[in-house]
């Protein structure tokens, strides 16, 4: 696996990709990789010729007091990874690289409706962030396919508008949440957790799985998430949001029958986020 810091490089061995008719796939990445990256490189091998991952710790997409300077770097752990699974190039640019004429006036991709409320309310910007710095990855790497994970809900339905929108001629694959066997949704994240914090973490998904359960017997939807509200509470979460839409991210309606519960939680310093499909009782 090659790794390329320069877009003039990273052109010129796309460009040799498509002169051999290879059909490209990409995996965008902030790098700290763990299982659930891995299976988006799995995912691009199926779908793809040639799978190339970036990792880029993107400034845009940080709220002013977030963790940007916290986020775990570890390239060389990152690129022997990326290697064992199959991966054929990483871009890997500096800032500078990406945004050579600073980040104050950058021409920026807004995804209206979509990208508003959920995690696009306690984060303001933030998914203006991912959609610009996705599309300027779409804009170099010219992908045929890009897999994204589905553990970000509202990130994955940004992204699809936004190539929708945009006239992408990109095909998005969003693949399932891997979790570790206690249930926690794996996630670049959860390094933060302190042992007793990692211990309590799982409950996310216990807590969601018991709504679900409850939803889909029929329970009604606003008991149903006032009683998960204060069960998240119980077990030592603050929730920032717990949220039932339906699967477009729109509100659900009486014809509403694909459905996904969102949450959003601190445990201590760290936030985390889960979501679950379920089917609403007719
Ligand atoms: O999901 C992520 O890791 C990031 O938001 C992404 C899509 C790589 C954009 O920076």
């Amino acid at each position: 696996m090659r790794t390329l810091q320069e877009i003039p490089e990273l052109r010129k061995v796309l460009g040799e990709y498509r002169q051999r008719g290879l059909r490209i796939g990409l995996v965008p990445t902030m790098g700290n990789l763990h299982a659930g990256h891995l299976a988006l490189v799995e995912t691009a091998r199926r779908h793809a010729d040639v799978v190339v991952a970036t990792i880029f710790v993107n400034p845009l997409q940080f709220g002013a007091g977030e963790d940007l300077d916290a986020y775990p770097r570890t390239l060389a752990a990152d690129q022997a990874q990326l290697e064992a699974t199959g991966c054929d190039l990483l871009f890997a640019p500096t800032v500078t690289t990406l945004y050579p004429h600073g980040m104050d006036n950058l021409s920026q991709v807004r995804v209206p409706v979509v990208s508003e409320g959920l995690c696009g309310g306690s984060r303001p910007g933030h998914f203006d962030g991912v959609a610009t710095v996705v599309s300027l990855l779409f804009h170099l790497v010219q992908p045929d396919i890009a897999c994204f994970g589905e553990k970000d809900y509202q990130q994955l339905a940004v992204i699809r508008k936004l190539v929708a929108d945009l006239h992408f001629p990109i095909e998005i694959i969003g693949v399932p949440i891997v979790r570790a066997a206690d249930g926690l949704a794996l996630s670049s994240r959860n390094g933060y957790l302190s042992a007793d914090e990692r211990a309590k973490a799982p409950q996310l998904q216990r807590i969601l799985t018991t709504l679900r359960h409850a939803i889909e017997a029929g329970d009604p939807i606003a008991t149903a998430l006032e009683s998960g509200l204060k069960q998240l509470g119980a077990a030592g979460f603050e929730p920032d949001y717990l949220e039932l839409r339906a699967a477009d991210l729109g509100p659900v309606t009486a014809t509403t029958r694909e459905a996904v519960l969102l949450a959003a939680v601190r445990l201590g310093t760290t936030r985390l986020i889960d979501n679950l499909i379920l089917t609403l009782p007719r």
